[in-house]
């Protein structure tokens, strides 16, 4: 496959991304995920690429996880021209992102997602971050990776639950910008997710990272049209969290599909949606195996029917989109055009208590 680029993102096998990388005689160094360590060794030790291992998980994108790797770099002694390297999922790109943006006040970076949802979304569009005292994301800078290569073949170790995260964010993206692609999609995946070819894969991830690139392009610091890509995160943010903390946690993407089916009965509530509409997308998202919210937090945080919106609201409180009174939320007008609103918490939280 001939590498083809979409912004500063390139598609490709990473033994062709690589050398235009490392080329200039600067020393580059890897932090790579530990599930794909084997895979990318040989073309990494090729190239003369120092690498590590890094056992990737959510607890681990932490400020534990940036000393390991902050430490690392400085016992092999890497300077400010090195270039560092972020191999695996979004936990990975996004803490090797952070710690190349503060080491020596900022090295050069290269990102090479290898989940599908770190395809799609987390490697692309400069956000780093790392968690603390339970809030996801909270420290973290805005800062550009030099390259992100993309190879959808290296998602064919993807265990399955993972491929369904990722497509979840995939079908936001397409919400959001790609009605006729998210109709397709939609179909093709009703066949089984796991038997989409490479070909189907390439072509989605392809499309999401334009649509992606496209939006941050046009506000890099999410002042306003990046918000947008925040289509089913409030709610189902809420609903990743209430699970977390019943200690049965939900994948990111399962969340974030039923945080779009909640965006969308928002939206109808809200009167910019039409009801058919909104049936539609809960019934393709529930088509595909996904859950709204009751379903996940009555299975996962095993909570009552009567316990649900008492719950969500809590949490919609402590969101760190709310600006006092207000909350950030997307909402819907229809299959590729969806707006970022500010909502009167209360608002919100009434919404909530009508529909669940
Ligand atoms: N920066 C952003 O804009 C942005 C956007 C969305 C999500 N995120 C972040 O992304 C993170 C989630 O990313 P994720 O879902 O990729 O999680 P992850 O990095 O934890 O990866 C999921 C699992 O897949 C394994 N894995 C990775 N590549 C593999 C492969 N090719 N084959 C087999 N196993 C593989 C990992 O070891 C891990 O166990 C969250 O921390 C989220 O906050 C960031």
């Amino acid at each position: 496959m001939e590498p083809v680029s979409v912004e500063n993102v390139v598609f490709g096998p990473f033994g062709q991304c690589l050398p235009s990388l490392v080329q200039g005689g600067d020393r580059a160094f890897a932090v790579v995920d530990s599930a794909v360590a084997d895979r990318f060794a040989p073309v990494l030790d090729e190239f003369g690429v120092e690498w590590m291992a890094f056992r990737a998980s959510e607890e681990r994108k932490s400020f534990e996880g940036l000393q390991e790797i902050a430490g690392w770099l400085l016992e092999h002694e890497a300077d400010r021209g090195a270039l560092l390297l972020g191999i695996g999922g979004g936990v990975t790109t996004d803490l090797t992102g952070f710690a190349a943006s503060v080491y020596k006040r900022g090295i050069r970076y290269a990102l090479v997602p290898t989940t599908l949802l770190a395809q799609v979304d987390a490697a692309v569009g400069g956000k780093t971050g790392i968690d603390f005292h339970g809030c996801k994301n909270v420290i973290g800078t805005f800062s550009m990776p030099e390259a992100v290569c993309v190879d959808t073949a290296v998602l064919a170790s993807l265990p399955l639950e993972e491929l369904r995260s990722g497509m979840a964010e995939a079908l936001k993206t397409l919400v959001i910008g790609d009605a006729a692609m998210y109709r397709e999609a939609v179909e093709r995946m009703r066949g089984g997710m796991e038997r989409l070819g490479d070909n189907e894969l390439s072509a989605l991830v392809r499309r999401c990272v334009g649509i992606k690139s496209g939006i941050v392009a046009a506000d890099r610091t999410e002042k306003g049209e990046r918000m947008k890509l925040n289509l089913g995160h409030t709610l189902g943010h809420a609903a990743e969290s209430v699970c977390l903390e019943a200690g049965r946690p939900v994948t990111h993407g399962e969340a974030v599909a039923a945080g779009i089916i909640a965006a969308a009965a928002v939206s109808w509530k809200k009167g910019v949606l039409d009801r058919s509409l909104a049936e539609s997308i809960c019934n393709d998202l529930k088509s595909l195996g996904y859950s709204d919210i009751p379903g996940l937090l009555s299975r996962h945080a095993g909570l009552r029917e009567e316990e649900i919106a008492p719950k969500l609201s809590e949490f919609v409180l402590n969101d760190k989109k709310r600006n006092k009174d207000f909350i950030n939320f997307v909402l819907i007008r229809g299959l590729g055009s969806v707006m970022a609103e500010v909502l009167d918490v209360n608002e919100l939280q009434g919404i909530i208590h009508d529909l669940y």
